[in-house]
């Protein structure tokens, strides 16, 4: 085929084409199938994937190649196959340096955690170590044009530069722990597969924020105070990007965003530094005791809504189901988006599989539970025998507990996974 002829496949009434290297592919079936969602798969639609999975690596997979393989109907003619068309360039070469002790769950877009020995070293988490979780590239801002656009209701709207939003608002600052929903996906995973990054037991952090409250910030824009009464919601967007110009966006309610109590930030500062670059520079939305995927960084607009964001990460993402839901059956329309996690905890040291000596054992990890409500047991007892099994188990405020095993917890996209953390162990004599 001529690439012209792959053009002329643009949707699904006139078939769906895509190349990739010099194979032509019908993805006609697979549109709908697309875990991405099939507005993302019709971008590459007549063209070529490679852009495309430039942005999106998690495609850089063998069993991705396997699947497209089956909907080969043939090759680019031999003068075709020269030139790949578009902007090849990488878009993740603007990405920041990173540090080398930093468990890569993936490259591009970058995905990272802390080793767990490293991450209850200190109670707030280095900058450097703290986890990563980007969906895109990193973009680069330019601190003395940034602006930060706040809408209000009926049409009122602030634009902040950065200076602005430091001298206008008290700076506030809170200890908060950002948690991703797939922390400790990797442990459903072995259950049955689930789809997503296979995180360890790392992909949350403790850091100390600083910035201005979006609650002081939505009032200078005009919301009232009493308004977080209805089902309203402030949707946040990214500066960050995908191939068709949609940013990354999350919301959360309007009636936490304006609780005092709940210390939501604008923040600006992280551990007493500006903000680094993975992490949101120069402003990032902060939400205690929720799911990480809500505080957006990079932040660009903060937006007062009847309804929630309809970014792709609040709809079609970032939601629980239970074990019988697959994905033929799932409905994402369905479930609420996840917003204060369930209560959590890991153990840290020793590692699995390691020997430790016999006598008195140090155990280390951490216990966390979402929505601020502190942990109010945590104890793990070290019996005297040849191998054994550490098992930590962490109660909340209100008395929600982790589930013993993961198997009834399991889901499709293996998001809230806080069984009980084992780490088999053999004693030393
Ligand atoms: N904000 C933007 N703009 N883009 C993103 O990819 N990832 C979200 C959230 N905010 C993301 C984002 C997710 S899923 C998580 S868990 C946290 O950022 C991670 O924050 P961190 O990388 O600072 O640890």
């Amino acid at each position: 085929y001529t690439r012209a002829e792959v053009a002329q496949h643009r949707t699904p009434k006139e078939r769906v084409w895509v190349t990739y290297g010099t194979d032509v592919f019908d993805v006609t079936e697979f549109v709908e199938l697309h875990p991405g969602g099939p507005d993302k798969i019709l971008l590459a639609a007549g063209g070529a994937l490679e852009p495309f999975w430039a942005l999106y690596a998690v495609h850089g997979q063998p069993h991705v190649l396997e699947l497209l393989r089956d909907y080969k109907v043939g090759e680019l003619s031999p003068e075709e196959a020269a030139a790949p068309p578009g902007d090849s360039a990488d878009p993740f070469s603007g990405d920041p340096p990173r540090h080398p002790a930093l468990r890569v769950n993936s490259l591009k877009p970058f995905n990272a955690e802390p080793p767990p020995e490293l991450l209850t070293q200190s109670f707030l988490t280095p900058n450097e170590l703290f986890f990563t979780r980007n969906h895109l590239p990193v973009p680069a801002v330019e601190p003395g044009s940034y602006r930060l656009r706040v809408e209000g209701p009926g049409g009122r709207a602030l634009s902040l530069s950065l200076s602005e939003l430091r001298r206008r608002f008290p700076k506030h600052e809170v200890t908060a722990t950002l948690q991703c929903a797939g922390n400790r996906r990797s442990e459903m995973s072995r259950v049955r597969p689930v789809k997503g990054l296979a995180w360890d037991i790392g992909a949350i952090s403790t850091a100390r924020w600083g910035g201005a409250r979006l609650r002081d910030v939505l009032l200078a824009a005009g919301v009232r105070d009493d308004s977080g009464d209805g089902e309203w919601h402030v949707c946040f967007e990214g500066l960050d990007a995908d191939a068709s110009g949609t940013p990354y966006g999350a919301s959360i309610p309007l009636k936490r965003a304006l609780s005092a109590e709940a210390e939501v930030l604008l923040a600006y500062e992280m551990n007493g530094r500006e903000l680094p670059r993975d992490h949101g520079f120069p402003v990032r939305v902060v939400v205690p005791g929720v799911v990480g995927a809500r505080s957006v960084k990079w932040l660009r607009s903060v937006a007062v809504s009847p309804s929630e964001s309809p970014s792709h990460w609040q709809q079609n993402d970032y939601k629980g189901f239970c074990p019988s839901v697959d994905w033929d059956s799932v409905d994402f329309g369905a479930a609420p988006a996840i917003q204060e996690l369930p209560v959590q905890s890991a153990i840290t040291e020793p590692r699995p599989g390691a020997a430790v000596p016999a006598g008195e054992l140090t155990v280390k990890g951490y216990a966390w539970s979402g929505g601020g409500r502190e942990v109010v047991r945590l104890r793990a007892p070290v019996p005297a025998g040849a191998r054994l099994e550490l098992v930590c188990k962490a109660v909340d405020r209100s008395y929600n507990v982790q589930p013993d095993t993961v198997g009834p917890i399991w889901n499709l996209r293996g998001v809230l996974s806080n069984a009980w953390h084992r780490v088999p162990v053999t004693v030393t004599k």
